[in-house]
């Protein structure tokens, strides 16, 4: 079958591509989906078919502060939620209604490399942070947030994902967290907070999100279904204070279209209901678990050629720094020659990174097909 007029996702014949950060469509839940479609629209009638309301539909907002507060102990208040199409639309949305022509936004280096295209759509000027395994140098976030107030330049947001980042798969460590609470709390730094893979940890429930530990008002959460669920439903969720909400859901694009995925909050309403959700969420664990590790440990071997690495542990993605002198670009078209596709490091990165990386993506292979991409990508890197 011929999906190119139909998925973004386009695999090459005879190519591993551990390029795309996309889950296995194999493993996305249609039976339960189908039959929550049909139960809502049962539920519902016509109701599911016209405009909602701006914030999305009430009970599923409630489902998620349920679900927040069973996993992160705050709950958010209803008119601290709102619903999105995903992290992506949720992210352009706050471009758009929270951010003026020639502001600064603060990004890790690297980052989210799709994350910094929708920022660069955007009339801003983006400035990356550097990061290491423990998350943001909140050093050097302090030093660059003071060479914008003496150059008189406004710092809209900091862009971060504290929780199994994409790409490095690291997750914000305890003595920087309260670095960086530190620094909102003395420097007024408001944080838009991706928080997309919370719900794919692998070893340990990770920390609960900035939004729920910093002060009220500092901190814009995005949480999406993209990984928890599929991301074919186009549907997120924001947290933040009562007025940015406020703002947020009362632009334009909602008084006109009412709210975003309107029919899809009222399927995953029943998903969330059911018992569904956490089912399928647990078996992504397992299984998107199994399949980091495989990875992992099928590449362990290079370690001792100078690949460095830090093991992830949630998430989709394992970032690897090239030995000093080694190209990415080379690298890759020799992974290529062999089979093997990968992402390179400079993607990522807003200014110089210092270094150069790979990142591989475990999310769309089973653990045989990982072991042999793992061996081959050894082989070929370790020559
Ligand atoms: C960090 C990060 N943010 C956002 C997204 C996209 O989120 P959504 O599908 O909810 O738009 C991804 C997907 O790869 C991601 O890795």
């Amino acid at each position: 079958m011929d999906y190119s007029q139909i998925l973004q996702l386009q695999l090459r014949p005879n190519i591993i591509d551990l390029g795309w950060g996309h889950p296995d469509m194999q493993l996305l839940p249609h039976a339960q989906i189908q039959s929550a479609t049909n139960a809502a629209l049962h539920r519902w009638g016509g109701v599911m078919l016209t405009y909602g309301i701006d914030h999305g539909v009430g009970p599923l907002r409630e489902q998620i502060a349920d679900w927040i507060a069973q996993h992160e102990q705050v709950r958010p208040q209803l008119g601290e939620i709102m619903l999105s199409a995903g992290n992506s639309q949720a992210l352009a949305h706050i471009c758009t209604m929270l951010t003026q022509p020639g502001d600064v936004i603060l990004v890790e280096n690297p980052s989210y490399h799709l994350a910094l295209r929708i920022l660069r759509d955007a009339p801003v000027v983006i400035r990356g942070i550097p990061c290491d395994h423990e998350g943001v140098d909140v050093d050097a976030l302090s030093a660059v947030l003071t060479e914008c107030q003496q150059a008189g330049q406004r710092v809209a947001f900091f862009y971060t994902i504290p929780t199994f980042q994409n790409p490095t798969g690291t997750s914000l460590s305890p003595a920087r967290r309260q670095q960086l609470a530190q620094v909102v709390a003395e420097r007024g730094l408001r944080i838009v907070e991706d928080d997309v893979y919370r719900e794919l940890w692998y070893e340990h429930v990770p920390a609960p999100s900035l939004w729920a530990t910093l002060p009220r008002g500092t901190v814009i959460r995005l949480g999406s279904f993209a990984k928890s669920l599929a991301p074919g439903l186009r549907l997120g969720y924001i947290t933040a204070d009562v007025a940015t909400i406020q703002r947020l859901a009362g632009s334009g694009l909602l008084d006109s279209g009412g709210g975003i995925a309107h029919f899809q909050s009222l399927i995953v309403s029943e998903i969330m209901a059911n018992g569904d959700f956490a089912d399928i969420v647990s078996l992504y664990r397992q299984r998107y678990g199994a399949r980091c590790h495989a990875l992992h440990a099928a590449l362990l071997p290079l370690q001792a050629h100078g690949y460095q690495w830090y093991r992830p542990t949630g998430g989709y993605f394992l970032w690897m720094r090239l030995p000093a002198g080694r190209d990415e670009q080379q690298s890759l078209a020799q992974l290529e020659a062999r089979g093997i596709s990968a992402l390179p490091g400079q993607l990522f990165s807003q200014g110089p990174l210092g270094y150069t990386a790979l990142r591989f993506s475990f999310s769309l292979y089973d653990e045989a097909t990982l072991g042999h991409a793992g061996a081959v990508i050894v082989d070929t890197l370790s020559n």
